[in-house]
């Protein structure tokens, strides 16, 4: 079922928006490849995303509708220009009884980072390709439009995403394996696949795709997290074991999630334990408001030595942003902005272990390896779940992390 027709003078619209597109895809160097080029100057996004929703940077999400009349033509810029485009809304429980927040848990990515992203899994034609995260559909009509329905297989956790999806990727006589299902596990059925390309984020590799990757395989990943931006590359090197580096593009996904109808995927909440732990108030002399920084590579860094560490600040009665806070589902901490003396400012830490000491070691380790940029930073993952690490530099090099991170 096709949801959308344009008119002639729309048609006509649209296809110049496509040109530009490719146009403005290519001046930020996002796209080289004449064949995606192909792809996006073809695959008519529009169709892929009848509806979205803005919040205009509030908190407030509205439907976008291409069959309201008011908002046609504002519908039809947006799916032509490089946003992302939020198509599917969840509900986080409030504890303190407010009204429940609506959190994006699907959207048509960021075309320029859907085919940088495309680029960096250096397809072939005829290579059959597995795909985690649906969505739209928009990345999956690409990757039809490259390699034909038959080599494409596509898995949303949301069983309405992929009906949808189905129904608008038929109309435009794009067939591709298309399941309603957790990604973690893959599709064996279709398997080996020469590449696999998550569009949501990941705290590991799972051991599925090690398994259903071929000889020669590649992984394209996002790591799962708000400031990290990580994109793992990763190749085959055994029959049970992939490898490779982050890259230096920024990427920032929505998680991997387990529950279809959990929005935020693996809990990241501060447990009750911690926030009742008794404080342990210290002063520290690394100044917390650099760390709020925008240098993703530390953030990243940091990532590695803090898993699933949430990061957020602390408000005066003012509500101004007076210190920067950081909690793992164990241990909580605090380090207030205001000095309190020369090169001193105050921290409390509760729970199982001193998180903010943690921080402040990650980073004179980060400056004292001067500030490493993530490509220096590599990955080897067995389907052995136990046996999956970051390295720097070297994969048998003096320094190494555990995943999931
Ligand atoms: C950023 S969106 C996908 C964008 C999509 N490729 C496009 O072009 O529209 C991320 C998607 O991942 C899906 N997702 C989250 N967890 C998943 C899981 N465990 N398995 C499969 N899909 C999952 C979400 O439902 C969401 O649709």
């Amino acid at each position: 079922m096709v949801d959308v027709a344009l008119t002639k003078d729309e048609q006509a619209r649209a296809h110049r928006a496509r040109a530009t597109l490719v146009r403005k895809l290519t001046e930020v160097g996002a796209l080289h490849d004449p064949a995606w080029r192909q792809a996006v100057a073809e695959v008519p996004r529009h169709v892929l995303i009848p509806h979205y929703f803005d919040n205009g940077g509030s908190t407030t999400w509205l439907a976008v509708d291409s069959a309201n009349p008011d908002q046609r033509d504002d519908w039809l810029d947006a799916v032509y220009s490089d946003r992302t485009l939020v198509n599917d809304l969840g509900t986080l429980p409030s504890s303190s009884g407010d009204t429940p927040s609506r959190v994006p848990t699907g959207s048509s990515s960021l075309p320029s980072l859907v085919v940088a992203m495309l680029e960096k899994l250096d397809v072939q034609a005829d290579e059959r390709v597995l795909e985690i995260g649906t969505g739209s559909g928009y990345s999956t009509a690409l990757l039809c439009h490259r390699l034909g329905s038959s080599n494409v297989t596509s898995l949303d956790i949301n069983p309405r995403l992929v009906d949808e999806a189905r129904g608008r990727l038929a109309a435009l006589h794009y067939t591709p394996t298309l399941i309603a299902g957790d990604g973690a596990i893959g599709y064996p059925y279709g398997a080996p696949y020469d590449r696999i390309i998550a569009t949501c984020g990941v705290t590991h590799v799972p051991s599925a795709w090690i398994r259903q990757l071929g000889a020669g395989g590649r992984i394209v990943a996002p790591l799962d997290g708000t400031r990290e931006g990580g994109l793992m590359v990763l190749d085959k090197a055994a029959p049970d074991e992939v490898t490779g580096r982050f890259d230096a593009m920024l990427t920032f996904f929505m998680p991997m999630r387990d529950d279809p109808d959990h929005p935020w995927g693996p809990a990241r909440g501060m447990s009750h334990t911690a926030r009742g732990c008794m404080a342990h108030d210290g002063t520290t002399d690394l100044d917390p408001s650099t760390l709020i920084s925008d240098d993703h590579d530390w953030w990243l860094f940091l990532r590695l030595h803090l898993p699933g560490a949430t990061f957020g600040h602390t408000l005066d009665p003012a509500g101004r942003r007076d210190g920067i806070s950081v909690h793992t589902t164990a241990s909580s901490a605090i380090a207030a902005f205001a000095p309190i003396g020369p090169d001193e400012w105050r921290t409390t830490q509760r729970g199982a272990g001193r998180i903010w000491d943690t921080v402040e070691s990650a980073r004179r380790t980060w400056e004292r390896l001067g500030m490493p940029r993530r490509t220096r930073l590599g990955i080897t993952a067995l389907d052995d779940t136990n046996h999956q690490y970051v390295w720097l530099d070297d994969p048998n090099g003096a320094y190494s992390w555990p995943m999931p991170l």
